[in-house]
């Protein structure tokens, strides 16, 4: 594996998954072997609930907190919500911006996902800020104008120093939670559109995003993203609940895992288009 540009940067994103006692016990089982991995930036995602156990534990580690989701507004009426300054003082670092689910589910339009983006990085959070294209977009050709609209929205408000340290997960939504990964090949190339769009917008600031793949991404299967010269580490949701997967995951990022002759390597790959 060649040299880096950027440090690739591997996300735990557990969803509404683990008690606090599990949350724990996870991080319990990994903090060692995750904190002796060189070249890689290590990001835990819990829900709310687990952030502030997850944060104690990861003190002093180089393994940093993130939250799933926030509120675009600092404070007031708006019940069940939670702002950036507050994940701020619980330790996070990063945050999670405009995820699919919460986009399909939760109403997280476009709009909305700008906004939360301007007050993870008012507060001093580092949004990872997701796009994908549905089956039914990649389908009917839309990926590219897809994932380059959800960008451009997202990017709306930002200098171009802040886009420099964002961070932007290409998830293809067909490919989340599926077991259908896209190919490294694909997610390559759908990243370098990103990529190019920020060039054009933003100068050599968008040499520095890192923009990640996510959808499906296994212990098996991750090295052929990671090895992509255009992705730069991956979020992680599933395999992310497992210890020793989502340790395997972070290893293959730092290039430890190298391949062992006869390691056959299902091929997980899957391209419905
Ligand atoms: P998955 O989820 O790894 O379970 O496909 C990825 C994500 O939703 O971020």
């Amino acid at each position: 594996m060649g040299e880096r540009v950027r440090t690739p940067l591997v996300v735990a994103n557990w969803k509404m998954h683990k008690t606090r006692a599990q949350a724990a016990s996870f991080v319990q089982a990994v903090l060692a072997r995750l904190a002796s991995v060189r070249g890689v930036e290590i990001v835990i995602c819990p829900p709310f609930t687990a952030l502030e156990t997850v944060g104690r534990m990861l003190l002093g580690s180089p393994v940093r907190l993130g939250a799933q989701n926030l509120h675009w507004e600092s404070q007031g009426a708006f019940t069940g919500e939670v702002s950036a300054g507050m994940l701020v003082d619980l330790g996070c670092a990063y945050v999670i911006v405009g995820h699919s689910e919460r986009r399909r589910m939760f109403c997280d339009t476009d709009e909305r996902v700008r906004r939360k983006v301007r007050a993870a990085f008012d507060a001093g959070l580092i949004p990872i800020l997701c796009v994908g294209e549905t089956l039914e977009e990649r389908q009917a050709g839309q990926t590219e104008s897809r994932v380059t609209a959800q960008v451009a929205e997202g990017t709306l408000d930002l200098s171009g120093e802040e886009v420099g340290r964002l961070v932007i997960a290409y998830e293809p939504v067909w490919a989340i939670g599926t077991g259908y990964a896209a190919s490294g090949q694909e997610a390559c190339r759908v990243n370098g559109l990103i990529r190019e769009f920020l060039r054009q917008r933003f100068g050599s600031f968008g040499e520095g995003t890192r923009i990640q793949y996510g959808g499906s991404v296994t212990s098996r299967n991750a090295e052929e993203f990671l090895s992509q010269p255009e992705v730069d580490g991956a979020l992680v949701g599933g395999a992310s609940l497992d210890p020793e997967e989502f340790v395997g995951i972070v290893q293959a990022a730092a290039g430890a895992v190298a391949p062992q002759p006869g390691d056959e390597r299902p091929n997980s790959s899957y391209d419905p288009a």
